[in-house]
């Protein structure tokens, strides 16, 4: 993604976006670095200044409905970006290990996959934005499927409960290795997050109650919830989460480790349910504004995937109303637009200004 070998001198750069020339600048570096990957120096000025741009922004708030998370200190901040090149840069609090949250139903989803395949995934679950919150009761009543897709929290409740395993530890012990290996690293479980999240988690029993009375669970309802807030609870740096978002970038192939993870094939499934709901009600203006997959966690963190090129990870407490950490969505929104990231844009895959060549 991040070439090693500069084209363009660090300081003329520097002076490019001193100077505010860079937006003009910007597409001939795309085109220059064609088929679109800028330098890693590039990436590095555009990561650092998105730091100091957004470091002082106060908007949002801790989630305080997991009491402990109201305990975080809310200046805490960190990016990273991890390439399918297996480059890392980082900036920040990047060894904070923070609680994953809901950037988990991603990787419980393609674990559910790995074993069931897509059209069964699909079937059982779905991939339809609810438009409501990602604890509503009412996506659960109102939508046919009743679980609407694998982030709402019932959605997410009932992918856990489509993990094979004999006994509740089998399945949790699967689901964390297989987030162990997303990272390249062993993963924890913080159980300060996870004791204080079991012990006020009535609302997420209880839509666990309402898929039972729609046949929508596929394993004890209790049980399952367990599961799901211990999988909620598992500690992450930005280091460890960008790494997870580039084996999605990467066809599922950690860039690390060189583990073929995920399933290729499973994918662009992944990717586009979360379009579709990585933000929950604010997914629809995430992607009109930054156009990439992406999934957020109440614990602060979001990560963002650009496909084949790796992925941009945030940590930042302080929440929206739609519970998406404020600092990481108006930081990746920089980044990307900077890059030119965008998977609906032409140019972010290649296309270059004028169009493409036509054939003679
Ligand atoms: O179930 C819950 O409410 C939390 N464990 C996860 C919610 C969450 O992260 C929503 N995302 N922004």
């Amino acid at each position: 993604m991040f070439r090693k070998r500069m084209r363009v001198a660090p300081f003329v750069l520097a002076v490019l976006l001193a100077t505010g020339l860079v937006p003009a600048y910007r597409p001939a570096l795309a085109q220059q670095a064609s088929p679109v990957a800028p330098t890693r120096a590039q990436a590095q000025m555009v990561v650092t200044e998105a730091y100091e741009k957004f470091r002082n922004e106060t908007g949002g708030k801790n989630a305080d409905y997991i009491p402990v998370l109201a305990q975080v200190d809310s200046k805490l901040f960190g990016i990273a970006v991890a390439t399918t090149d297996n480059q890392v840069l980082a900036i920040g609090n990047t060894d904070f290990a923070f609680s994953i949250q809901s950037i988990s139903k991603v990787f419980s989803q393609a674990l559910a996959m790995e074993e069931l395949g897509p059209d069964v995934f699909f079937l059982k679950i779905g991939s339809e934005p609810t438009g409501r919150a990602f604890n509503s009761v009412f996506a659960v009543a109102d939508m046919p499927t009743h679980t609407g897709n694998p982030y709402v929290n019932a959605g997410a409740i009932s992918t856990v409960s489509l993990i094979s395993g004999k006994t509740a530890d089998e399945k949790w012990n699967k689901i964390l290795n297989f987030y162990s290996r997303a990272a390249g690293e062993r993963l924890t479980l913080l159980n300060e997050v996870y004791k204080s999240e079991a012990a006020t988690n009535t609302g997420n029993k209880a839509l666990s109650m309402l898929l039972a009375k729609y046949d929508r669970i596929y394993a004890d309802p209790f049980e399952s919830v367990d599961v799901y807030t211990k999988q909620c609870s598992v500690g992450v740096t930005v280091v460890q989460l960008a790494r997870m978002g580039a084996t999605l970038a990467n066809n599922g192939k950690n860039p690390a480790t060189v583990e073929q993870v995920i399933k290729p094939e499973n994918v662009p499934y992944i990717l586009s349910t979360m379009m579709m709901a990585g933000l929950y009600d604010g997914s629809g203006g995430w992607a009109w504004k930054v156009g990439l997959p992406a999934k957020s966690g109440v614990g602060g963190g979001i990560v963002a995937v650009v496909p084949g090129k790796g992925a941009i990870a945030v940590f930042a407490p302080p929440l929206d109303e739609a519970g998406n950490s404020v600092k990481a969505q108006k930081v990746i929104e920089y980044v990307a637009r900077k890059l030119d990231f965008n998977i609906y844009s032409p140019r972010s895959v290649g296309l270059k200004p004028g169009g493409p060549v036509a054939s003679k």
